[in-house]
């Protein structure tokens, strides 16, 4: 007999015949003459009620049945007389793949905090919360996926290791294979990076965005999907070391289609997520913050308000609201600003733009004030910035002045202005970190609950 899933069992069809399931024990409780078994198999929040009459079984065999055994069960589909389910299986045979001694099972008891669960996240997956929340984070990055390629975005990959370090988005980790106890040294004392690995300093990348740049210009529009790193020592519920970005870049494509790109994009997710998880976001919904659906819904219904910088500031400054980091015209906002912004002011997600040079990256196109540049953050309630990006300066003159101006090193960075050099064209692009994503449209409030094995300073254990 072949497995059924538990989330495809809610079948009127299936009534009254045999079916095989497997997956773990919730609970087990009941009498001495009938107990029910809550089975989950990880497919949906949802379990499966096992009815176990005690005239077909004995005690014994039941014994290892305890929270967190795994099991096959065999038997009839039938229509439940009990609250909460519409069919339930009455029992003929049941397998106990492996047991799970309650005196050390760690995931026995029900209503662990969320910080002991982050303890033990070999195993919090198996909770309702974290089976929620990564169902809905593999339905999101299908989401994406579907987005892109249905607008023909091709998916980009770019090199996780690199040689440049110039997008100065934050501290690199630095991959080598020279032992650190025995460094081989240059005339002057310096580490001779030519014997490494890769014959130069290298380390993990902090976007995909300048390869992305070179596959826009080539292929029009894509997309990357991948993992990226930052050194930051930055302990908030909204940083990890170790996170996933969605960067597309598109060719002749200027900040007003990058914005409009953004928010189709994000809603659509959002959509997406309401449309395809609705018992996950139910049960989170229910459990953590009953205003989640709500806030979901409520991005969807407005378009984002659209601001400059300029005029953000004005707003805060005429707030008369005391912020922690007091706001001037040249500071780069705070998630307290932008939040205010967002859930105070407009009570809407709001896309600013035109920031002042000095606080974004090299390669955003510069105003005609002199002052300010093209860059635009997309601002969310709960997260703050969720979106980074901006439109590039694709002049040749002009990128490289700022990138003198900056004294960033160039040499290892050449082909990327090349793009600037053969062919160049207005283009744009943006980030958005994947597990802020998760964070909203799951509602939880850290970021390590959102991502299976949070890379945080201090912590890699699992
Ligand atoms: O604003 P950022 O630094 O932009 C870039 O990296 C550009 N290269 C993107 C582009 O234009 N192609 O990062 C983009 C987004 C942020 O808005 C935020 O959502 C997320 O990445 N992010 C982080 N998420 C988790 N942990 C961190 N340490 C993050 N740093 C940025
Ligand atoms: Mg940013």
């Amino acid at each position: 007999m072949d497995r059924i899933k538990i989330v495809d069992i809610n079948n009127p069809e299936l009534v009254g015949s045999n079916v095989s399931v497997m997956g773990w024990v919730r609970t087990r409780r009941g009498n001495k003459n009938v107990q029910f078994i809550a089975l989950n198999d990880g497919s949906t929040i949802n379990n499966l009620q096992v009815v176990v009459d005690l005239s077909r079984f004995s005690e014994e065999e039941l014994k290892p049945i305890t929270t967190g055994a795994s099991l096959h069960v065999e038997g009839t589909l039938v229509a439940s007389q009990g609250k909460g389910q519409s069919v339930e299986v009455q029992a003929e045979k049941i397998h106990v793949f492996g047991t799970a001694d309650p005196e050390q099972y760690p995931m026995q008891k029900k209503g662990h905090t969320l910080e002991f669960l982050r303890e033990k996240a070999h195993l919090r997956m198996r909770t309702n919360t974290f089976g929620a929340v990564f169902r809905i984070r593999h339905h999101l990055a299908f989401a994406i996926h579907q987005f892109f390629n249905d607008r023909g975005f091709f998916y980009l990959n770019t090199p996780l290791i690199t040689a440049s370090d110039a997008e100065g988005a934050g501290d690199m980790f630095q991959v080598t294979t020279l032992n650190p106890e025995d460094l081989p040294r240059d005339e002057q004392g310096r580490v001779d990076y030519s014997q490494d690995f890769f014959g130069k300093h290298t380390s993990l990348t902090v976007s995909g965005q300048l390869e992305g740049e070179l596959g826009a210009t080539a292929l029009g529009a894509i997309y990357t999907f991948g993992p990226t790193f930052r050194a930051e020592n930055s302990n908030t519920p909204r940083h990890l070391a170790e996170f996933w970005m969605i960067e597309p870049e598109v060719a002749f494509f200027d900040i007003h289609d990058n914005m409009d790109l953004a928010e189709e994009f994000i809603k659509y997710c959002v959509r997406y997520a309401l449309d395809h998880c609705k018992d996950d976001i139910e049960f989170l919904n229910k459990m953590y913050d009953n205003t989640l659906i709500e806030r979901l819904q409520g991005v969807l219904q407005q378009p984002f308000v659209r601001l400059g910088y300029t005029e953000g500031i004005e707003i805060l400054k005429a707030s008369g609201h005391k912020f922690e980091f007091p706001v001037e015209w040249g500071v780069d906002l705070q998630s307290e600003h932008e939040r205010y912004l967002v859930e105070q002011h407009f009570k809407r997600p709001v896309i600013l733009t035109d920031y002042p040079r000095d606080i974004k990256a090299f390669y955003m196109k510069q105003n005609e004030d002199g002052k300010t540049v093209r860059a635009m953050d997309v601002l969310f309630p709960q997260i703050g910035e969720i979106i980074g990006g901006s439109e590039r300066e694709e002049d040749y003159d002009k990128l490289m002045s700022e990138i003198e101006r900056r004294h960033i090193p160039m040499k290892d960075m050449w082909w990327y202005l090349e793009t600037r050099k053969f062919g160049t064209v207005p283009h744009s692009g943006f980030g958005l970190g994947f597990e802020r994503l998760v964070l909203f449209v799951t509602g939880m409030s850290n970021i390590r609950d959102v991502i299976p094995f949070p890379r945080t300073p201090g912590n890699a254990e699992f």
